[in-house]
């Protein structure tokens, strides 16, 4: 039997692609840089099956060039980066990876709560400079993390992988739903609170919600002055969700005490504003990045692709 052709954009971890090479013939060789679009064509167009990442947009010009496609697996949680109504017109299953990233994400999601509230990267930087006196009794003070709210934007899994970890921290949760939920998603925190109300309450805000038209810039001007002058901003959803420009003059004007930031509206592109900002921590884009996770993920991806193949339903279908 000859293997069915699958497209992979980028290089994924040795024991995922061994395992995608001894069930499907590859169209291209991944590497470890996003393909060109002209790659990402090549690959794609004679592809039955595909494997894309969050730095693949798939719209509907490059879905019409790929006429023997019948699924794609996001390697993510988020699908924003495919045209699914394109998708789904054309009859290509789209699934993604949920769960098995969650608590890697939840886990960064306070790595950098943590880091941004004591200034971790202000610390090391003093120390890798070398001019690091010794210790000051008010030398690097942050913010005290232990009893205080967090306000979490969106109880999905993640949403709530957060909101767990905070009970080790005796913080008050507070949430707002995503939009679109019916809110009866995370009751052992209380109710879902309007979006106005978490912000202005909170000492850390969180966000966990996908991109979708609905949440581009859910976190712009007018949200970033309900928030409290000591208040810290944290995102690892996705970078759109805040509106990046408003978001560096809430800092620039003191209206927020500090961001730390996975996610960006542009990726790899980072506001020059956001640069220059010390109270600012910015990570590129690590969320998922464990070697068990992104391992569980291209697992998840390869049993989508093999149940289309063998006529069962996708187990993560999102269109
Ligand atoms: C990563 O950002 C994901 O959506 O999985
Ligand atoms: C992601 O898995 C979420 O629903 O938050």
């Amino acid at each position: 039997m000859i293997a069915p052709t699958l497209y992979v954009s980028r290089l994924l971890p040795e024991v995922v692609m061994s395992a995608l090479k001894t069930r499907f013939t590859l169209t291209a060789d991944p590497g470890d840089a996003p393909p060109t679009p002209s790659a990402l064509l090549a690959g794609l167009g004679p592809a039955e099956y595909a494997i894309c990442t969050l730095t693949e947009r798939i719209d509907a010009a490059l879905l019409r060039a790929a006429p023997r496609l019948r699924v794609i697996a996001n390697y993510a949680v988020g699908y924003n980066n495919i045209d699914v109504a394109a998708a789904k017109a054309g009859g290509i299953v789209v699934t993604n990876t949920p769960d098995v990233l969650t608590e890697a994400t939840a886990d960064l999601t306070w790595a950098l709560l943590l880091a941004t509230a004591r200034r971790l990267m202000e610390g090391s930087d003093l120390m890798r400079g070398g001019s690091w006196k010794g210790w000051e009794p008010t030398q690097l003070l942050g913010a005290e993390i232990f009893g205080k709210t967090i306000g979490i934007i969106g109880m999905g899994r993640i949403g709530r992988a957060v909101a767990r970890r905070a009970g080790g921290f005796d913080m008050t949760v507070l949430y707002s739903s995503r939009p679109g939920s019916d809110g009866t998603e995370a009751s052992s925190w209380g109710r879902p609170l309007e979006l106005g109300e978490v912000l202005g309450r909170a000492d850390f805000v969180s966000v966990h919600v996908p991109l979708t038209e609905t949440t581009h810039h859910l976190i712009g001007d007018s949200e970033l002055r309900r928030m409290r002058s000591s208040a810290i901003l944290i995102n690892t959803s996705r970078g759109s969700v805040v509106d990046e420009a408003a978001l560096v003059r809430a800092l620039e004007d003191g209206r927020i005490a500090g961001a730390g930031l996975d996610v960006y509206e542009h990726e790899p592109a980072v506001l020059p504003g956001l640069l220059r900002l010390k109270q600012v921590l910015l990570l590129p884009h690590l969320g998922s990045a464990t070697l068990a996770t992104r391992v569980r993920m291209g697992m998840v991806c390869l049993e989508n692709l093999e149940a289309v193949r063998n006529g069962r339903p996708a187990p993560n279908r999102v269109a």
